[in-house]
């Protein structure tokens, strides 16, 4: 397994929490996050970014 394993997903987490608190997200589709699939493909969800 990767050694670097943690670290990246420390990274990518502090990250993207920054973006979050940063700017306000709006996906271009609804998500309905209480129905999201195990197939649903993160490299296909777009959203509008805007200051939030
Ligand atoms: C997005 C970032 C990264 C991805 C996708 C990734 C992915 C991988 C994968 C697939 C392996 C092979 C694991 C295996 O043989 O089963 C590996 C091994 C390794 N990774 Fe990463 N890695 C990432 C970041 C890092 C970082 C940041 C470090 C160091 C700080 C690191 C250090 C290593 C080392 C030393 C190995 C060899 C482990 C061994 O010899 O068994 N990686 N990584």
């Amino acid at each position: 397994m990767c050694p670097g394993r943690n670290v990246v997903l420390l990274t990518a987490s502090l990250v993207l929490g920054d973006l979050l608190r940063q700017r306000r997200f709006t996906p271009e589709r609804p998500l309905d996050t209480d129905q999201v699939p195990g197939t649903l493909s993160p490299f296909h969800l777009r959203f509008t970014v805007s200051r939030g």
